[in-house]
């Protein structure tokens, strides 16, 4: 079978958000028509308010147990409760290996953690791009023990929430945006293991017409603004889904965590956060291309210097933390060794520099991350004096995109990719 490159998300984004406008996708659940009064009512309300909303949450599908919020536990020295979402503190990476523990990863959640029973659970295939065109209601099935006898791979991938850092617009921009005010800890890299979703869809009958596969979570529907947008959903082009997309099982050499997508989820490296589905049910998959809410609505760049319908959310931007806290205390007149980890959804960090009051200098990077999904490193301070500091840090990827002073605003708050300034007390 031969078919074109896995494309840049941004790239395939548009080329379906055109397509859509045009008339020629659809999508399960909400109509065209639909979908585009609801942009309408968001351009003009600001679709950022939707997220503001209490959660309104419809009824799990049939046989679901909907849970609970969040299932882990939420230890204030690991996480940030973030209504119905949690933050990783950074201070709870220092003295971490490459990956974020599955106790202190974030988790993003559109309504609710749901209770999945893996021995009734399944992967259900359907749609015109797989021979036969098997329908929804009778698919072709995958359990958990097919998936497990299939050949597996492991690999490190990061993933990150769009509005990752959006409440600096506020607190360094003077840019008070609504939306889940996540600070940095909207971001993680775990080991995921699992089958490549290529494999399954040639053994489900994928067909050369293919052009776009939508997995759906199980989790109860999003409701926004009165209306039920269905299940959580996203599109991903058929190039991007052969080429390096898992269906994950286990997450850092555990079963996958019940708030990550037990018992499977979709992990879609260098994709927003949005594209890795978690809970995985139904998976749509057809010869005309597909849109859902999440990549006509939600995710897209709304404000001055936009159009109506929104822009493109492409790669992420590069972004720096430090593994500290907030206000962090450190000891005065004595070298401390600060560190932290620079990532950018275009491609590996080259460069990082930091500036602790007197100038920008390069930090160390961790020679062993060099060319992975984030990159760690070590700058030596000795604070001068007691009392308050700065800290920056800022990095550079393998394109040469940097981290300004300011970052572009937009209504909905995504893609914060500022020099973030971190305060912390000397005594
Ligand atoms: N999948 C489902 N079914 N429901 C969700 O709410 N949230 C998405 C994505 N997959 C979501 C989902 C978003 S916005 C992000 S950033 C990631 O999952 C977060 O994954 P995590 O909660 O495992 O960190």
């Amino acid at each position: 079978m031969s078919r074109s490159p896995s494309p840049a998300e941004a790239v395939h984004d548009a080329e379906r958000s055109r397509q859509w406008l045009a008339g020629q996708a659809h999508g399960a659940g909400v109509d065209r028509a639909r979908l585009l009064e609801l942009g309408a009512a968001m351009a003009a309300v600001t679709a950022a308010a939707a997220e503001r909303e209490p959660v309104a949450v419809a009824p799990a599908p049939v046989g679901v147990d909907p849970g609970t919020p969040i299932a882990k536990p939420l230890p204030a020295a690991l996480l940030r409760p973030l209504d119905t979402n949690a933050e990783m503190r950074w201070s709870a990476m220092a003295g971490q290996g490459y990956v974020v523990p599955n106790d202190r990863f974030f988790v993003r959640n559109h309504t609710v953690t749901p209770h999945l029973d893996p021995t009734t659970w399944r992967l259900r295939l359907f749609g015109d791009g797989l021979r036969g065109a098997p329908t929804r209601d009778a698919p072709v099935e995958f359990g958990l023990d097919d998936l497990r006898r299939l050949p597996a791979e492991e690999r490190p991938a990061l993933l990150e929430c769009a509005g990752n850092g959006r409440r600096f617009f506020a607190e360094q921009q003077d840019q008070p945006t609504p939306g889940v005010a996540w600070g940095l800890g909207g971001v993680g890299v775990a080991r995921w293991r699992g089958v490549r979703l290529g494999t399954v869809l040639r053994l489900a009958g994928l067909r050369d017409e293919a052009v776009d596969v939508m997995p759906e979570g199980l989790d109860p529907h999003y409701v926004t603004g009165g209306v039920d947008l269905g299940p959580v959903r996203r599109p991903l082009p058929v190039a991007k889904a052969l080429d390096d997309v898992l269906l994950a099982y286990e997450m850092n050499g555990e079963p996958l965590p019940a708030d990550h997508g037990f018992p499977v989820r979709v992990v879609v490296p260098g994709w927003i956060g949005i594209s890795s589905i978690k809970w995985v049910g139904p998976v749509e998959v057809s010869t005309t291309p597909l849109f859902s809410p999440w990549n006509t609505q939600f995710y897209r760049l709304f404000g001055p210097g936009h159009p109506a319908d929104g822009t493109v959310l492409g790669a992420q931007p590069v972004k720096s933390a430090f593994e500290l806290a907030w206000d962090a205390r450190v000891p005065a007149g004595e070298d401390v060794l600060l560190h932290g980890r620079s990532w950018s959804g275009n491609g590996p960090i080259e460069r990082v520099e930091v500036d602790t009051g007197d100038g920008w200098r390069p930090a160390d990077l961790v020679a062993t991350d060099r060319g992975g999904p984030w990159q760690r490193w070590t700058a030596r301070w000795r604070p001068p004096a007691a009392g308050r500091h700065v800290l920056r840090a800022r990095a550079t990827d393998r394109t040469g995109a940097g981290q300004p002073d300011r970052a572009a605003p937009n209504d909905l708050a995504y893609l914060f990719d500022a020099v973030v300034a971190h305060p912390v007390t000397a005594c």
